[in-house]
């Protein structure tokens, strides 16, 4: 399925049409073939039938048919009484079509509601919608997939359920950047198959022509999950540069005897001329080797009993970088994304720095040292670009497997964090990695309002931090204490009392943001306790979703310094700080009902400068 998006008219308008186009039911035929099955036959040319959604629905499964073995059936929550919003299911060109749907308790309001159409009004209507994060057109979206660099554009592919905002059906989305922040929507790289769910992978531009589709061919490797199969690890390729992908005949590529064995990352080992592939095996990383990217074989495994515990392993990475910009020191850093297990609850990235021979991983540090990529709750599934030289570029996911699939948006969930350039830096013996904002993110600015040397002798107040505050926005602050302890907090309030505090509290070595009161925190809390399935049928048991959204993270202040830089991304949902040069970033998600338009800084104790402060408006 290709469905072409045409975002038409706005919100109201778009209602409008929704409801005024029921003339297209006499295109179609719904026939009854038993209680539980019905055949909507669409008997003109046409792009896609409308289907109704209703998050709370059951899943229906709809089918396209088209007579071959492929048909693919879609879990999709058709509607059953109410209608939350519509998604397009792509037909094909031919005069008839016929879409099969199974589903018990079918019921009138798909029979009066289901439409025909050519196109599909994806106009954004979502106040949640951020601005310079990248974000799906519509429907669901989890992990970064398969990053890859190629001919000046940015390939970033996702975790994707086009067929509602909710997780299922994972196909790998598409979108396309030359810059790493304005992003173009493409039609969906690789679909849900017969032989399962299109879960996390990664992708290489074979520039040695080692698998034979031609030099240069970008080369995808992802898990393909079913009840079925279970996990097992595939293997796609592209003639035209990322746009559409063929599935190896042969797949898979390797299986093992584990159910969590997934999210296969690929990289070239130069030192010995060979591909490596990092599975996520249940709780340790397994390593494999090749020479042809089809045939694969085990060379070993880490990670059992390391880092946060328990823990379960997915999403692998694996970098060199230079320590401190060295060129004759580098460290490889294998980055383990881990759920459960997050500091704060739910998911988390975590990394080990060690060394790699090619064959196996050696961890520099103690197994119960554990180091964060990111101290916030909402920082997910990170992986890097492939064939960007000597850049590396991470991609995060913006939410928690605790709450993501029911925060307050509708038409779309889920965006990324902004991609981070990866660097290793060396303290007290011991080395880090600092993520910071590409460097491309500085031509979003706008507008600036500047400050210096603020005197907090009292609490210093901005009313009206932007004149037209959209939501998006950056603060760039510099501050020196003048006396060891202090406690100064800068606060983001909105003329309804909703508010973000970052506070850098000298005496505990701490900073800690604050979202208990940043405006809707307790999505999910009006019905029973929340079971939700995850892909895994893993249920998360009964989760207070109030406690696991309002709450304050906290990350240790960087060596106890007696200055700090701050920089802090606002877009619309989301806050992202990043401390002293990336070397803490902490990255979560708020809900105002009204934009944070009044910056507060309140000193609560000890003597601090605030050397420099810019407010810049940002916008694409
Ligand atoms: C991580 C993850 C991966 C899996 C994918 C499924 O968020 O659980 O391990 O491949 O999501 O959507």
């Amino acid at each position: 399925m290709k469905p072409i998006i045409i975002p038409i008219i706005s919100l109201f308008a778009s209602s409008m049409m929704l409801s005024s186009c029921s003339s297209s039911v006499k295109d179609l035929n719904i026939s009854k073939i038993n209680e539980s099955i019905s055949i909507v036959e669409v008997n003109k040319p046409s792009k896609y039938i409308l289907l109704p959604i209703q998050e709370d629905a059951q899943e229906s499964k709809v089918k396209l048919m088209t007579g071959s073995k492929a048909d693919t059936e879609m879990d999709v929550r058709i509607a059953n009484n109410r209608i939350d919003y519509y998604v397009p299911f792509a037909l094909t060109a031919n005069n008839t079509n016929k879409v099969e749907i199974k589903n018990p308790s079918l019921n009138s309001i798909l029979f009066d509601s289901i439409k025909v159409s050519d196109s599909f009004d994806a106009q954004n209507r979502e106040r949640f919608r951020p601005l310079y994060h990248h974000t799906p057109l519509y429907g669901w979206m989890n992990d970064a997939n398969g990053l890859v660099y190629k001919d000046g554009e940015y390939h970033l592919y996702f975790q994707y359920n086009p067929y509602g905002s909710m997780w299922g059906n994972m196909h790998w989305g598409h979108s396309v950047s030359k810059d790493l922040v304005n992003w173009e929507h493409l039609p969906a790289a690789i679909e849900r198959d017969t032989l399962g769910h299109i879960f996390s992978g990664s992708s290489v531009v074979d520039f040695n022509n080692s698998a034979n589709y031609g030099d240069n061919t970008i080369v995808s490797f992802y898990t393909s999950a079913s009840d079925k199969n279970g996990q097992i690890q595939c293997m796609a390729y592209s003639k035209d540069n990322g746009n559409t992908f063929t599935k190896y005949e042969k797949n898979p590529i390797l299986t093992s005897e584990l159910k969590d064995f997934r999210d296969p990352k690929v990289f070239w080992y130069a030192p010995q001329n060979k591909w490596i592939m990092i599975v996520s095996a249940d709780k340790e990383m397994r390593f494999y080797q090749s020479k042809d990217l089809k045939q694969w074989d085990y060379m070993s495994a880490f990670g059992k009993g390391y880092g946060a515990l328990p823990s379960q392993f997915e999403c692998p990475d694996m970098v060199e970088l230079p320590v401190d910009g060295n060129p004759d020191k580098k460290k490889w850093a294998l980055i383990v994304n881990i759920n459960p297990g997050g500091l704060f609850g739910g998911s988390a990235t975590q990394y080990f720095v060690g060394d790699f021979d090619g064959e196996k991983f050696i961890c520099n540090t103690e197994p119960n040292e554990v180091k964060w990529l990111d101290w916030g709750k909402d920082h997910y599934a990170t992986v890097t670009f492939s064939n960007t030289s000597d850049r590396v570029i991470a991609v995060p996911w913006m939410s928690n497997w605790q709450y993501c699939q029911i925060v307050p948006t509708k038409q779309f969930r889920s965006a990324n964090a902004l991609p981070r350039e990866l660097t290793m830096y060396s303290q007290d013996n011991n080395v880090f990695l600092a993520a910071n904002p590409v460097a491309e993110t500085l031509k979003l600015r706008k507008e600036t309002k500047s400050f210096n040397n603020i005197d907090l002798s009292k609490d210093y107040v901005i009313e009206s931090m932007l004149d037209d505050n959209q939501g998006a926005y950056e603060i760039e602050m510099s501050i020196t204490s003048l006396r060891p302890d202090y406690d100064l907090t800068l606060q983001l309030t909105n003329s309804l009392g909703e508010y973000v505090d970052i506070t850098l509290d000298s005496e505990n070595n701490k900073i800690i943001m604050d979202r208990s009161k940043s405006g809707i925190v307790d999505f999910g809390a009006d019905s029973k306790p929340h079971e939700i399935e995850n892909h895994d049928n893993r249920k998360t048991n009964s989760i207070n979703y109030i406690n696991d959204f309002a709450l304050g993270t906290w990350a240790p202040l960087a060596n106890n310094e007696k200055s700090h830089k701050l920089r802090i991304f606002v877009d619309r949902c989301s806050v992202e700080i990043f401390l002293d040069n990336g070397k803490v970033v902490m990255t979560n998600l708020v809900f105002p009902n009204e934009w944070y338009n009044t910056l507060k800084l309140i000193n609560k104790k000890g003597k601090v400068n605030v050397d420099e402060l810019n407010i810049y408006k940002l916008s694409l």
